[in-house]
C-alpha cells in the first residue's frame, strides 16, 4: 500500500463493534472481565485503550516499525525512552537538539548518574572519533533544531551497532513522510506529534516506535510503569491530523520553496538555514535519506532590521512556540526553544540572538511573503 493510502487506511481506523469508519473515543478506564483473566484484550486504559490502539497502530505502520506508542507529549516520549537506561550509563547526543530534550537530560536523569556527551553528529568523523563501548545509545535530530543540521542515519546506525549502541531518531521535523529512520538503520524512533503529525496546533502528544520486538517489551513496561500515556480524545485527534499529513506536507514544502526563492534575492536576510539549498553542507545526505528537506527555515535579518520589531510587525504569521501546524509560525530559539541552553553554548553553536526560525504553514505563500516584506519595512532602523 502507498504512504498517502497508508495514511487513511492504516492501523485500525474501522471500529470492529459497530463498523463507523473513524475509531470512536473510547472514554473509559476500565474493562469489564468475564472472569478472572478473561476480557477482550483490554483491562485498565493506562495499559492500553482502544482509540490510542488504534494511533499505535498506525505510527508503527507508517514508520515500518515492529510497535508504537502513544504519550501525553513529545517530552512525555523521550523521557520514557531515556528511562531504558540506568545509572552509570552514557549517551552521546546532537549538539542542537531540542532544548528540552537536553534539559531531561541535564536537569533531570543527570541527577540519577545516568549521564550525556555532545557531539556534532552532523561531522560523521566527530562520531567516528568519539564512539566507543562506553556508549549504550546516540540520541539524535536531523534535521536538527533550529540550525537544520543533516546528520547520516545510515552511517551513524553502523558504528553505533559496531558499539553494540542503539540508535534513537527524533523524527518530528520530517515524519515519516519525509525520511523513515528505521529503514536506514536506527533502532527507536520518536516523535513530537504535537507538530506535523497531529498538523492542526490543537494538541500535545508524543510518539515512540521501535524496531523490535525485544525494545518493544522493554517500551511497553515503561509506558505502563510511568504512566505518561496519551489519552483517548487526543489519541482521536492525532489519528485525524495523520489522514492529511501527505496533502499538508506537500504545501509546506510548496510554500517553503517560494520562501526561499525569496529570501535567495533579497538584501534584508543574511544567512538562510535550510537542507535543500545546495548551499547546506550536508545537502546531499539529505538527497540521499529523505524526500526533502522539510519545511523549516531559519534565518537571521541584516544588521539594519530591529529584530523584535519585525517580529511584532507581522500579521499572518504568528510569533509562538511550536512548529509544524497549518499557521506559519515564527520563533527566537535563543529565548524561546532553546533557552534552556547556556548562552556561550547557544552562541558556540551557532544559535545568535540573530536567528530566527519559521515554521512555513500552508497558507498561500504570497500573503507569507508579503507579511515579511511588510514587516521588513517596518522594523528598518
Ligand atoms: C524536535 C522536537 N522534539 C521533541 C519536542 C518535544 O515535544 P512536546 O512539546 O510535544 O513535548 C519538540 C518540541 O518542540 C521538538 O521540537
Amino acid at each position: 500500500m502507498k504512504f498517502e493510502t497508508l495514511l487513511i487506511h492504516g492501523g485500525m481506523t474501522e471500529d470492529p463493534l459497530t463498523g463507523s469508519v473513524n475509531i470512536p473515543i473510547y472514554q473509559t478506564s476500565t474493562f469489564r472481565q468475564e472472569g478472572l483473566g478473561i476480557n477482550k484484550g483490554f483491562e485498565y486504559a493506562r495499559t492500553k485503550n482502544p482509540t490510542r490502539s488504534a494511533l499505535e497502530r498506525l505510527i508503527a505502520e507508517l514508520e515500518e516499525g515492529h510497535e508504537g506508542f502513544a504519550f501525553s507529549s513529545g517530552m512525555a516520549a523521550i523521557t520514557t525512552v531515556m528511562s531504558l537506561f540506568n545509572q552509570g550509563d552514557r549517551i552521546l547526543i546532537s549538539d542542537n537538539l531540542y532544548g528540552g530534550s537536553y534539559r531531561v537530560l541535564d536537569k533531570v536523569f543527570k541527577r540519577f548518574g545516568f549521564e550525556y556527551d555532545i557531539v556534532d553528529t552532523t561531522q560523521i568523523e566527530n562520531v567516528k572519533r568519539i564512539f566507543n563501548s562506553n556508549y549504550k545509545a546516540i540520541l539524535i535530530e536531523t534535521p536538527t533544531n533550529p540550525l537544520l543540521g543533516i546528520s547520516d542515519i545510515e552511517v551513524i546506525s553502523q558504528i553505533a551497532h559496531a558499539y553494540n549502541a542503539i540508535v534513537i531518531v527524533d523524527n518530528t521535523f520530517m515524519t515519516p513522510y519525509l525520511q523513515k529512520p528505521l529503514r536506514l538503520g536506527a533502532d527507536i524512533v520518536v516523535h513530537s506529534g504535537t507538530k506535523y503529525l497531529g498538523g492542526h496546533s490543537d494538541l500535545v502528544a508524543g510518539l515512540v516506535v521501535t524496531s523490535s520486538e525485544q525494545l518493544s517489551q522493554r517500551i511497553a513496561f515503561l509506558q505502563n510503569a510511568m504512566g505518561a500515556i496519551l489519552g483517548p480524545q487526543d489519541s482521536f485527534l492525532l489519528v485525524r491530523g495523520i489522514k492529511t499529513l501527505a496533502l499538508r506536507m506537500d504545501r509546506h514544502i510548496e510554500n517553503t520553496k517560494e520562501i526561499l526563492k525569496y529570501f535567495g534575492q533579497s538584501s534584508d536576510i543574511v544567512k538562510i538555514y535550510h537542507p535543500d539549498l545546495d548551499t547546506h553542507p550536508n545537502h546531499e545526505i539529505v538527497l540521499k535519506q529523505s524526500k526533502s528537506g522539510g519545511a523549516m527555515i531559519s534565518f537571521e535579518l541584516n544588521s539594519n532590521i530591529n529584530l523584535n520589531k519585525f517580529l511584532s510587525s507581522l500579521k499572518v504569521i504568528t510569533l509562538a512556540e511550536s512548529l509544524g501546524g497549518v499557521e506559519s509560525l515564527i520563533s527566537h530559539p535563543a529565548s524561546m526553544t532553546h533557552a534552556s541552553y547556556p548562552k556561550e553554548y547557544r552562541h558556540k553553536i551557532g544559535i545568535t540572538e540573530n536567528l530566527i526560525r519559521l515554521s512555513v504553514g500552508i497558507e498561500h505563500y504570497t500573503d507569507l511573503i508579503q507579511d515579511i516584506e511588510y514587516a521588513i519595512k517596518e522594523s528598518k532602523q
